[in-house]
């Protein structure tokens, strides 16, 4: 692993023990519209897989509709609780997921949650387009740039949602100082690519046929099926 990736895994063992992973959070709060976003004609038998699954909650809801879900993640302190759960049909896979060799033309189902910007971005949706079946779904939740003023105010109507559904979920458990401390750490690494940027790379990459949308808690969605046939989509 390299030395960018080391201090990204060391970050997120702590927070496997700092944090409460039953909590709503911006990410857990869409896990059920990518679920139902996922084509139904696509076989259960088919592999999923989840980029940078954390604790894996998404693996153990994705386990409902495929037979078999692999979770890939370079936090061990993350897998260890992922495993814990011991879910049929979960496997997890401790290791950066540009290192590791996905078969083509395999998957149904590849998501990816709050992980891909720690990636790059180009390489990863290559892989991913090639790892998926034909009619296969790449799905990425993650976080953006705002850069325009539409963008500032789809982030300024989130506050007040925001903090009603915090206290509406999270009321019993609040995250501790330590928790914010750690995230407010990994905060000051990360950075995050503006909507155009995403676009940019997705066209040069996907070439088309992919939807990004922004969503209400400072999240875009990236949706992307593999056309069956040489099909060419177009990017809305
Ligand atoms: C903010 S957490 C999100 C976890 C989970 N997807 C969720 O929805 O809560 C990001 C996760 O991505 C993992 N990660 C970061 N870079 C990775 C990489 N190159 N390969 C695999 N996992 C990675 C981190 O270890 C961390 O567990």
């Amino acid at each position: 692993m390299d030395q960018k990736n080391e201090i990204i895994a060391a970050d997120f063992d702590k927070l496997a023990e700092a944090a409460d992973h039953t909590r709503w959070d911006h990410n857990n709060n869409y896990y059920k519209m990518m679920l139902a976003s996922i084509p139904p004609e696509l076989p259960r038998s088919a592999p999923a897989i989840d980029i940078g699954c954390g604790t894996g909650l998404l693996c153990r809801m994705l386990a409902g509709r495929f037979d078999k879900v692999i979770g890939v993640d370079i936090s061990e302190g993350q897998l260890n609780i992922a495993r814990s759960q011991g879910v049929p049909g979960c496997e997890f896979i401790l290791g950066d997921i540009m290192d590791l060799r996905l078969d083509e033309s395999t998957y149904a189902c590849i998501v990816s949650v709050a992980a891909a910007h720690h990636m790059p971005y180009g390489a990863l949706l290559e892989k991913c387009k090639k790892a998926l079946m034909p009619g296969g779904v790449l799905m990425i939740l993650d976080l953006y740039e705002p850069k325009t003023l539409s963008d500032y105010l789809l982030q300024g109507l989130a506050f007040l949602p925001n903090r009603i559904l915090e206290f509406y979920h999270n009321r019993d458990n609040p995250r501790t100082k330590e928790e914010i401390a750690l995230w407010l750490e990994h905060g000051k690494r990360d950075e995050y690519m503006s909507i155009k940027e995403l676009r940019d790379e997705a066209n040069k990459t996907l070439g088309g046929g992919f939807r990004l949308r922004r969503l209400l808690y400072f999240r875009y969605l990236l949706t992307y099926i593999k056309p069956k046939e040489q099909e060419v989509g177009i990017s809305r």
